[in-house]
């Protein structure tokens, strides 16, 4: 409605913003807020017993504590401009979200959460996860907050700026190659589940992890390396190759995250039942496929085509409708679908799993006799 112009003056409170990421109207926009700080209360109560108890995974724990405080408080850097700021000003602000949430906090909070889920495992030791976590928070927050200035380029900043934003964020390499690394470290933590029959229990929520550290390294790492020198940023910016890495990144990292973590916590909840992992393996299968198949038989060409159109004519050519509304492209963007079908199928097959958790049919029938 806001868009249509129904709501007068009105828009901006109820209405879309129209900044990506951040266009929830502000009224909404507070209440997601005030949502962020429940969350971080129902946080807190769980993780003040834990600390208080000065045990020796405390340090992880704070770090965690401290994620977890800024995931709401930088969302709070939406509400820095008003209606009527600035383009300049919005933008700044709305890149302390979207950048400081994704490539700084969640990967620390990303990090410590499976680093600490691994420990309760019993798949590697707290003076190691914590170790790991402590190194790679802070080169992902060294990098990370200066690199917000990756962003910039278009948006009226100085060339100290930009030069800044392009060093920093070409020093992401360094904890990106360390989360390569880690997955294959991930990789190997996930093979005793073949062994020991009570990891075997979890073996679906460490493939989503496995799975996150994968996406981290392809999505962010690769997909994100790609468009952030500052040569390419000012030949692409804003073209397809931005929704390759953001596809890759955004799902393939905290979609994934988010998944495994639903599933972990589903397990804790009743131990005692075996799980019937057939729908699970084919929604993991399909989203993993589906979200490689979308991005490298649709968007991927698209965006090296723009890329090519872009560095021999101009931006404007390579947006033009002369440009996009040919054939080859018309038939890649057609191309979304295979992709796009297998993923929308590993989500449902999902949700029939999570499904079957309240009705019963996701469980094997010999354990259905309570043992928790
Ligand atoms: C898991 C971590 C990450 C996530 C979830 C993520 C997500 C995103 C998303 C959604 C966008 C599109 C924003 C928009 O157009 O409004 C974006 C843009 C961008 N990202 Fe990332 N990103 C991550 C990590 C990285 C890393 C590590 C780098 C650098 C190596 C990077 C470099 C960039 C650049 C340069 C852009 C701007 C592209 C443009 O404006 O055309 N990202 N990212
Ligand atoms: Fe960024």
């Amino acid at each position: 409605m806001g868009i249509q112009q129904r709501l007068g003056n009105l828009w901006f409170w109820f209405g879309s913003q129209g900044y990506e990421y951040v266009d929830l109207g502000r009224f909404w926009q507070i209440l997601l807020f005030i949502g962020l700080v429940l969350w971080l209360v129902m946080m807190w109560a769980s993780l003040k017993p834990a600390l208080m108890r000065k045990s020796e995974d405390r340090s992880l724990l704070i770090l965690f504590l401290i994620s977890s405080i800024a995931i709401p408080l930088f969302y709070s850097a939406g509400l820095m401009y008003g209606q009527r700021s600035h383009l300049v000003t919005a933008e700044y602000w709305r890149w302390w979200v979207v950048h400081l949430w994704v490539e700084g906090f969640f990967e620390v909070f990303a990090t410590v959460v499976i680093g600490f889920l691994f420990t309760r495992l019993k798949l590697i030791e707290i003076r190691t996860a914590t170790r790991a976590a402590l190194f790679s928070t802070a080169i992902f927050l060294s990098g990370g907050i200066i690199g917000t200035f990756h962003h910039l380029y278009f948006a009226g900043a100085t060339p100290a700026v930009i030069a800044l934003g392009a060093i920093f964020s070409a020093f992401e390499v360094v904890p990106l190659t360390l989360v390569g690394f880690e997955a294959w470290e991930n990789l190997r933590l996930a093979e005793p589940t073949k062994k020991s029959p009570w990891i075997a229990n979890y073996k679906w929520p460490i493939y989503f992890f496995v799975a996150v550290a994968f996406w981290n390294l392809v999505g962010a790492g690769l997909f994100g390396f790609l468009i952030n020198p500052p040569i390419a940023l000012y030949y692409v910016q804003g073209l397809n190759l931005t929704p390759v890495h953001g596809h890759t990144a955004l799902f393939g990292v905290y979609g994934m995250l988010g998944l495994g973590l639903t599933l972990f916590c589903l397990r804790a909840l009743k131990p005692g039942h075996r799980w019937k992992e057939g729908p699970l393996k084919l929604s993991f299968w399909s989203l993993n496929v589906g979200l490689s198949l979308m991005v490298l038989l649709s968007m991927l060409p698209v965006g090296l085509l723009q890329a090519w159109a872009s560095i021999e004519r101009g931006t404007w050519y390579a947006r033009s409708a002369e440009f996009l509304q040919t054939p080859l492209m018309q038939t890649l963007r057609w191309l979304r679908f295979p992709g796009d079908i297998l993923f929308a199928v590993g989500a449902a097959f999902f949700a029939w799993f999570v499904l079957g958790l309240l009705t019963g049919h996701s469980y094997e029938k010999e354990s259905a006799a309570g043992q928790d």
